[in-house]
């Protein structure tokens, strides 16, 4: 495994690369991994150098220690930004949302390995990430109703997307707490595991993902996302248009070498695998 070199405010996130795994780790465990100005800022930077890394076909998010992340920094980027005024307010929020927002689209595939806590704000980048998986042990909360405030930074809109009505009501108006085991029958996480196994099945899924065709992948993602807010016909239509947009831009292509040894060379059952790719 190699680390990238760290100089300034890289330290509160760390990259690790593992045979095409690009491993990002928020790493403030002293403060639970909370999101502080710095910590938004640097993920900007990661995420624009990992796009144009190869050796990054996929991307897991976690956090150092024993949380994944307990939200926004309380201190730095509620209380000291808002002493700076409206203007520094508006800088945090870009800052925030904008990372998660290039997490949502990012070019590769991306897995949420939730290991530990998982509060509030830490809800975007978990629903950002295209797969999540969480320790048995890991506990999530919204707990912005405990201090007085509502589920901001597009949390609402986040469990409004992943829950069920009566699941995210209940949780964003108690702020009570619950395990991975729970976020998995909640569907907010693919599933879960015990927490000596999460890195091995974070790695299977990122494996399986790898075999995969990447163009096709980054279509099918942004496919799901986009037509889930798309009346049927004209999801119907974006798909088509998506599908010869891809036929385009993958410049293997990969649909024709699946078909032909699929039909032709008879080599894999496409009902059971990916076809093989160089
Ligand atoms: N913001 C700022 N500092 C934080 C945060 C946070 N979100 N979470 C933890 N810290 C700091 C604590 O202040 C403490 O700092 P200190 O060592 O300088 O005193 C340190 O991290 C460790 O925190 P403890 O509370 O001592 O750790 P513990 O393991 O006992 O509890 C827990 C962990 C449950 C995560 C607790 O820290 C907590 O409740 N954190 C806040 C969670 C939360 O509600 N986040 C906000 C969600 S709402 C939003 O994101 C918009």
């Amino acid at each position: 495994m190699s680390t990238q070199s760290q100089s300034a405010g890289e330290e509160v996130v760390k990259v690790e690369f593992e045979n095409g795994v690009a491993w990002v780790t928020l790493n403030r465990p002293d403060k639970r991994n909370a999101m502080n100005p710095t910590l938004n800022a640097r993920m900007h930077r990661v995420l624009d150098d990992l796009e144009a890394n190869d050796d990054c076909k996929v991307l897991v998010l976690t956090g150092a220690g024993e949380s994944f992340s307990a939200g926004m920094d309380l201190k730095e980027y509620f209380r000291e930004t808002e002493a700076k005024g409206h203007i520094a307010v508006r800088r945090a929020q870009r800052d925030s949302y904008g990372w998660w927002r290039r997490l949502r689209w990012f070019e590769k595939p991306t897995i949420a390995m939730v290991n530990g806590w998982c509060f509030g704000g830490a809800f975007s980048p978990l629903f950002a990430c295209d797969l999540a998986i969480a320790a048995d042990e890991a506990q999530f909360g919204v707990s912005e109703i405990n201090w007085g405030i509502i589920p901001g930074g597009n949390v609402t809109k986040v469990l409004a997307d992943l829950m069920s009505q009566r699941d995210a009501m209940y949780y964003i108006m108690t702020g009570e707490t619950f395990d991975g085991r729970k976020a998995a029958e909640m569907k907010i996480v693919n599933f879960s595991v015990p927490s000596d196994q999460l890195r091995s099945r974070v790695r299977a899924l990122a494996d399986n993902l790898m075999q995969k065709n990447p163009a096709t992948l980054k279509a099918a993602k942004d496919a799901f996302r986009r037509v889930v807010e798309m009346p049927f016909d004209a999801a119907e239509d974006y798909l088509v248009v998506r599908q010869e947009s891809l036929n385009y831009l993958d410049k293997t292509e990969g649909r024709k070498r699946g078909i032909k040894q699929f039909i032709d060379d008879k080599t894999y059952r496409p009902g059971l695998g990916a076809y093989e790719r160089d």
